[in-house]
């Protein structure tokens, strides 16, 4: 794990979104197209608005949620609707979202058309995940009821998800394909969530799911 302090929110949110247009500018130059996968949530929301101002290539980069909350994009909860408020917009507008939520339908009756549009834009070349105080990523859930299959190494793509604690159905990536991206950044803020993670090193992946991604990952954090 690479562990990367800085002194304040903001110099977090710049330079991880520095940092991040640098890796899809380079993953643009060996390949047609990037994929970019980003978690919802409240904290990304301002890396997504320096990564939206960004001049890049945005046309040959596919977006793609970590996990989806399944609500309606017209829900404040939609991770669909935050990303294409704060990062499909200004220069990023051009930028594909491959959709991991389908209107009216539940999650396992979408599921197997979400995955087919899912699979040519792997493996993820650039992959940023935010982490929960339990040590949740994506929509992988300490408790949840498909948590054995999504951290299992013949996982599918896509999972459906539901958990003790969490309002809605979720779909998430599985751990498989998160821990088969290029490049792998958490983003976190707060001391709750630095002790969680510091807990969560060399800890069972089924009790604190972070634990997973951790050795490859680089982590940035502010107070
Ligand atoms: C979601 C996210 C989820 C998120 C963590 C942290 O759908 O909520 O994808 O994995 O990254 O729950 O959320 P906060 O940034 O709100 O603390």
């Amino acid at each position: 794990m690479n562990f990367h302090e800085y002194p304040d929110r903001e110099a977090l949110f710049l330079d991880l979104s520095n940092m991040l247009a640098g890796e899809l500018r380079r993953a643009l130059s060996e390949e047609d197209r990037a994929t970019f996968s980003v978690p919802g949530g409240t904290t990304p929301g301002p890396v997504f608005d320096n990564l939206s101002g960004v001049g890049l290539d945005w046309g040959r980069v596919d977006v793609l949620l970590n996990d989806e909350r399944w609500v309606p994009e017209s829900s404040e909860r939609s991770n669909t609707a935050l990303v294409r408020g704060r990062l499909l917009t200004g220069r990023a507008a051009e930028a594909r979202m491959i959709p991991l939520h389908r209107e009216g339908a539940e999650p396992e009756e979408a599921l197997d058309a979400l995955a087919e549009a899912v699979e040519p834009a792997l493996p993820i070349d650039v992959l940023l995940l935010g982490m929960g105080t339990d040590c949740h990523i994506a929509s992988i859930f300490p408790g949840a009821d498909r948590l054995d299959e999504a951290l299992s190494a013949r996982a599918p793509v896509l999972l459906p998800m539901r958990a003790p604690g969490v309002p809605e159905a979720r779909i998430t990536l599985s751990m498989r394909v998160l821990r088969e991206a290029m490049s792998t950044h958490i983003l976190i803020t707060g001391a709750e969530k630095r002790a969680a993670l510091e807990a969560a090193r060399g800890a069972d992946p089924a009790e604190k799911p972070v634990a997973a991604i951790l050795n490859t990952a680089h982590v940035h954090w502010a107070e």
